[in-house]
């Protein structure tokens, strides 16, 4: 999908669709934005009365679509509520393009046209405007249709039409940083859906490799061997019930001096996990695909890094495995040694993420990285305490917690910080063993992110549990049915903020 900005006047602009917004509090006369007047006079009024009978209330996530029956050039308007008048957010005109292109879509518009959603509300930026607009398009219109015929036609072109001529070259450049964002976060989005079947370890390993060629970034793929000899014995229990070979995926970024530090993204990769002689029921485990989404995000994060040339050394660290129960297969009672020669107890194989994350903070702390930070759909107790919309956070450092949380507050990608609670750490002891894999019943989430602080040590660390995160059951806003891309666009927010 082509996405381009030019002046001129949206009622006269040659599209299928064409998208204009208000706030919820706008009556007939404050049919606020220009736009929506001189397209409501076109339609002799229709707004205005919808307005006043209440049949638009201007409401986030409400389009109301109208067929224009000649008397614009396009035949349809789509009027997206973004709320009441002091409360429009950045996040409120993502999800308005996004709903509106998507109802624009579904009547058959192969081309739309919309305004600068949201521009002359309080505190946001015109070029903020445009690169939310950018994003909502790309992210919101957003199919997976690999293995099954599309339902319906294609938006191929998304035009932003502005008054002046004087700040299109400043638009085109924030629309290109958001159309950049949102296709990382849909290559994300791409990964997670594969079937398990076609997204293995290696095939991960290929796409890291096709990213790194065409977007600049060094990679190195570490085999099997390559684990043995290092002594990544926690990653290489996990793999040993599975024929599909492991891999250990690595992505460099030098946007920094040679003398900055080095940030590390690490990403739990585990491309089916059936849970592993700790086999998990039957209902739901299709699912189970998209426990590599954290790797997924991190690879998509690095693609976004270096398309926008940031000025930071960064390091995307992926190990990536399934998690099977075969005959070769680890077994609860069995003790690992990890990369780190702490020995790990296993009391069940299906908390074989935090075992990947071990390894993989082991390796970036012998790299000398830092900042370390790591995403991985690690517990359902996350989805339980935290729901499908806000993604746990736990660190060891609070600067580095409150830049993440302003990241995330940037890119519209929810999180919480959740407490890494000292009290808990008991819970992680073994009798056999350094430390063992799960806590108790209790506080799941938290015992998992405890585990892998073992790791980090005193080495600023944050981890984002994204297990309820990464899929959604439904569309909302920039938010589609399906794999979700998070955290792409906040890791990217990280980095680019310093
Ligand atoms: N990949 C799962 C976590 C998960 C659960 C992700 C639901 C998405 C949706 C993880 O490997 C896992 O199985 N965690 C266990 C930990 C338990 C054995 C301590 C869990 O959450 O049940
Ligand atoms: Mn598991
Ligand atoms: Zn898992």
């Amino acid at each position: 999908m082509r996405i381009e900005v030019t002046a001129g006047d949206i009622t006269t602009t040659q599209v299928d669709g064409i998208i204009v917004s208000l706030c919820e509090d706008s009556k007939r006369d404050g049919v606020s934005t220009a736009a929506v007047v001189e397209v409501d006079r076109l339609l002799g009024g229709a707004i205005g009365s919808l307005l006043d009978s209440n049949g638009i209330k201007g409401k986030p996530n409400e389009v109301t679509v109208l067929h224009t029956l000649g008397r614009l050039p396009s035949k349809i308007v789509a009027i997206c509520g973004l709320g009441k008048q002091g409360e429009v957010t950045i996040d409120r005109v993502r999800d308005a393009v996004a709903e509106g292109c998507r109802a624009l879509r579904r009547l058959g518009c192969v081309s739309v046209g919309t305004t600068l959603v949201g521009a002359g509300t309080v505190g946001l930026s015109q070029a903020d405007c445009a690169h939310a607009i950018a994003e909502g398009a790309v992210l919101g219109l957003y199919t997976f249709t690999r293995y099954r015929a599309p339902e319906g036609g294609d938006v191929n072109r998304v035009t932003l039409v502005v008054r002046e001529q004087a700040v299109v070259d400043e638009l085109a450049t924030a629309v290109d940083g958001g159309a950049v964002l949102a296709e990382a976060t849909n290559l994300a989005r791409d990964m997670v859906n594969e079937p398990g079947n076609y997204m293995t370890p290696s095939r991960m390993a290929e796409i890291a490799q096709d990213v790194a060629a065409r977007c600049g970034l060094g990679v190195t793929v570490l085999d099997k061997d390559d684990m043995v000899s290092m002594g990544m014995g926690a990653l290489l229990g996990v793999a040993q019930g599975s024929a599909e070979p492991p891999k250990f995926i690595r992505l460099d970024y030098d946007g920094g001096g040679a003398d900055s530090p080095r940030t590390a993204l690490i990403g739990k990769a585990i491309t089916f996990d059936s849970g592993g002689i700790s086999i998990k029921p039957s209902e739901g485990l299709a699912e189970m695909k998209d426990d590599m989404a954290g790797g997924a995000a991190v690879i998509a994060a690095m693609s976004a890094i270096a398309r926008m040339k940031l000025t930071s050394n960064v390091t995307g660290l992926i190990p990536a495995t399934e998690n099977l129960p075969g005959g070769r297969a680890f077994r609860p009672g069995d003790v690992l040694k990890s990369l780190s020669g702490k020995t790990i107890e296993i009391i069940s194989t299906d908390a074989e993420g935090r075992l990947l994350l071990a390894d993989a903070i082991s390796y970036a702390i012998n790299e000398g990285m830092s900042p370390l930070i790591d995403v991985a759909t690690l517990t359902g107790a996350c989805r339980v305490a935290l729901g499908t919309i806000y993604s746990g956070v736990f660190s060891n450092n609070d600067d580095v917690a409150a830049r993440f949380l302003e990241a995330s507050f940037r890119s519209g990608e929810r999180m919480w910080r959740m407490p890494l609670a000292d009290e808990y750490r008991e819970l992680n002891k073994s009798q056999i063993a350094d430390i063992k894999n799960t806590g108790n019943r209790y506080g799941g989430a938290i015992t998992a992110a405890l585990f892998v602080s073992e790791f980090a040590g005193s080495t600023p660390w944050l981890h984002a549990d994204i297990a309820g995160t990464s899929n959604s059951t439904k569309d909302s806003g920039v938010v589609v049915k399906g794999a979700t891309g998070v955290p792409v666009r906040t890791l990217f927010e990280f980095v680019r903020g310093g």
